[in-house]
């Protein structure tokens, strides 16, 4: 499964969404994650994020976000057509500590 990672938060800039053919993007209030359920490893998405938040679970680390992606994915409502990103996504491109800070 592919996976978005805390480089979304706040970002949210939702290209993601356009492309996935699986349509597998949940939405939270500052970010989107993947059903690794439903998620055919296509691959389609990583190179659309601008924020780089997206990453296969083959990479190291991941495991983290391969179970925050399977438990908000569960309660939060499927996103299926992109939407306007926050007004300052900018100022939190490549920001540390964002899932401490700002997760929701
Ligand atoms: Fe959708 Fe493919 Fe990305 Fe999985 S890898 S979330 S199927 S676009
Ligand atoms: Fe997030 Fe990137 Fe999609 S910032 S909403 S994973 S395009």
């Amino acid at each position: 499964t592919y996976v978005v990672t805390d480089a979304c938060i706040r970002c949210k800039y939702m290209d993601c969404v356009e492309v996935c053919p699986v349509d597998c993007f949940y939405e939270g209030e500052n970010m989107l994650v993947i059903n690794p359920n439903e998620c055919i490893d296509c691959g389609v998405c990583e190179p659309e994020c601008p924020a780089e938040a997206i990453l296969p679970d083959t990479e190291a680390d991941t495991d983290k976000w391969v179970e925050l992606n399977s438990k908000m994915s569960e309660s939060w409502p499927n996103i299926t057509v992109k939407k306007d990103s926050p007004a300052d996504a900018d100022e939190f491109k490549g920001k540390e500590n964002k899932f401490e800070e700002y997760f929701s």
